[in-house]
């Protein structure tokens, strides 16, 4: 595995690729890694000739009051756990390279970036659509591959795909989770053993959503009630967000029709770490 940190030595190590157009395949990532970001390597290693995965804590994605500075880190441990996954290029570009003093660029899709998670964290999909877009013009795969843990994001890369024509496929792979059903989450390490056991009830309670749809339920506001109801059980929560929406167009359903795709996604609290979760389901 190559390990690189500047945008040039990348460019060096990718050039023999381009030139006898060899399928260069990216995820990108904020380190820490776990099985769901290594399930995205093996897929890249997979699918392409080359497997180049990203690790940049993107500072333009957190808010002033978000934990930037305490995001969990562990470089050594990641080259480790890449390589194993059939990394071929491991990219750890720097702040000052991406963000020089003075930069003044940003990417934004309107409306999907300020529903569900935009709601609480306003400025956060346009940190992402902008590093994911910087990442794409660096790398320049054919193929980029994200996580469908973070639906909203994947769904907003993938519309910023199609409408500035980026010349790169997107595939979504299932979220990964622990075996009590915890999506796997850099952030987990956050949590308490108490807050740890509790946080299941997410994964419960869209299972729960699951059946009840599956049972011929078609009132969304019912079904989200008795998921607050089950996760509200638990002490020391508070949501932030739970819906039922279009899995495209991330607009709100109110009845859940036959023959769609729908998501549901949640955001809560558990004291002070933050949680997202979602299931897709097909009625
Ligand atoms: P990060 O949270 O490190 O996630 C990197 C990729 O791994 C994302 O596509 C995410 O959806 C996927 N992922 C995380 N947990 C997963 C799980 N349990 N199952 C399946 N996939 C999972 O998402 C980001 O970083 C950043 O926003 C980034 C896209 C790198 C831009 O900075």
């Amino acid at each position: 595995m190559n390990t690189c940190s500047s945008i040039s030595e990348l460019q060096t190590i990718l050039l023999p690729f381009r030139n006898t157009n060899r399928k260069i395949v990216l995820v990108p990532t904020m380190g820490f890694l776990h099985e769901g970001h290594l399930q995205l390597i093996r897929r890249a290693k997979e699918l392409g000739d080359v497997a180049v995965v990203s690790i940049f804590v993107n500072p333009t994605q957190f808010s002033p009051t978000e934990d930037f500075s305490q995001y969990p880190r562990d470089i050594e441990r990641d080259k480790q756990l890449a390589e194993k996954a059939g990394c071929d290029v491991l990219f750890i570009p720097s702040n000052e390279e991406l963000y020089p003093n003075g930069y003044l660029t940003y990417v934004d899709v309107y409306e999907m970036n300020s529903v569900l998670e935009g709601k609480f964290r306003p400025t956060h999909f346009r940190g992402v659509t902008t590093i994911v877009l910087k990442l794409f013009n660096i790398v320049q795969p054919k193929v980029a591959l994200f996580g469908q843990k973070d639906a909203q994001q994947s769904v907003i890369v993938k519309k910023m795909v199609r409408d500035l024509h980026l010349p790169v496929t997107i595939e979504i792979l299932p979220t990964v989770r622990e075996h009590d059903g915890l999506a796997m989450s850099s952030r987990n390490v956050y949590l308490t053993e108490q807050q740890r056991s509790d946080a299941s009830v997410l994964f419960q309670s869209l299972q729960f959503a699951k059946k009840k749809i599956e049972t011929g339920e078609t009132n969304s506001h019912r079904i989200i009630n008795e998921m607050k109801t089950m996760i509200e059980a638990k002490k020391d929560t508070a949501i932030d967000y739970i819906e039922i929406v279009d899995s495209e167009t991330l607009q709100h359903l109110s009845t859940i029709e036959k023959g769609k795709t729908i998501l549901i996604p949640l955001a809560v609290r558990f004291g002070a770490t933050r949680l997202i979760d979602n299931i897709l389901i097909t009625t």
